[in-house]
């Protein structure tokens, strides 16, 4: 035991401890192997847009914290990895698993057929929708009645997606950005008049904002959507680790324990 420790500290000092966010993504996410009790424990690079609460937000030391923290840490534990989980942003996301960078994204990502061309996803493992924020008094029952609006999303989204088959692409009053928290602000500044975006996160910042004066709306015409945890394409032992674990956190109550914390009795 006492070697154990001795070899764990020499592999943290060589490590060369916390190094900046972006100095690390620039690194290979070569899947590393740390030696450990007569195995080998693999370090997986997870990313994330931590910007997206519940889901994923920034911790008081700056690292991700959230549902999806939680869940891929779980997972780990079940397949006896080891993370590294940072910040990427939501477009970096998608080009550091597309180049290896990272292995593991993990950030509220919507299993779409666009995506599936790219990337590989695991089995879902959170059930979504897309709602419209609005101030309270706005007219506002169902997706074509924000045609004429002035919208805010996040760009790269599904909201994105939906929102652009209404306005048109390229209508100016169509306005991305690079995360969802800026265009809620975008909406309690009256410069837009709805945020398209998923539930979970809407109804988030209708609870803890602070903002009086809105509401969401849900259009039951508009197609659910279902959460997946994004690999690159083809790493086809990745994907089946992944799900091995999802599979096991379902079936021995750690999934539940998760979503009871952060969704409390809601249904799933
Ligand atoms: N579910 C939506 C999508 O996949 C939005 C996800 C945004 N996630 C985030 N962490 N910003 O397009």
């Amino acid at each position: 035991a006492l070697m154990l420790v001795l070899l764990a500290v020499m592999v943290a000092a060589c490590g060369g401890g916390d190094k900046g966010a972006s100095q690390q993504a620039s690194g290979q996410a070569e899947q590393g192997k740390e030696a450990s009790s007569g195995g080998e424990k693999k370090v997986l690079k997870v990313g994330t847009d931590a910007a997206y609460p519940p889901f994923e937000k920034q911790g008081p030391d700056s690292k991700p914290v959230g549902f999806d923290m939680d869940i891929i840490k779980a997972i780990a534990e079940v397949n006896g990895w080891e993370l590294q989980i940072e910040h990427a942003g939501w477009d970096p996301l998608f080009e550091d698993i597309d180049k290896g960078k990272r292995d593991i994204g993990i950030s509220a990502i919507t299993i779409n057929d666009e995506r599936k061309q790219k990337y590989d996803f695991s089995d879902p493992y959170f059930d979504a929708f897309q709602l419209i924020m609005v101030p309270e008094s706005a007219n506002v029952t169902k997706i074509e009645d924000i045609k004429d609006m002035r919208v805010a999303v996040q760009s790269g989204t599904t909201g994105a997606d939906l929102a652009e088959k209404v306005l048109g692409k390229g209508n100016p009053k169509l306005k991305g950005f690079d995360d969802t928290p800026s265009a809620v602000e975008e909406l309690y500044a009256k410069r837009v008049d709805a945020v398209v975006a998923d539930n979970a996160v809407l109804n988030d910042f209708l609870k803890t904002s602070g903002k009086e004066g809105y509401k969401v709306v849900k259009d039951p015409n508009v197609v659910p959507e279902q959460y997946g945890i994004m690999v690159k394409k083809g790493n086809k032992e990745l994907l089946d680790e992944i799900n091995k674990g999802l599979k096991t956190i379902k079936e021995n109550g750690k999934y539940d324990e998760i979503y009871k914390q952060y969704f409390g009795e809601e249904k799933k």
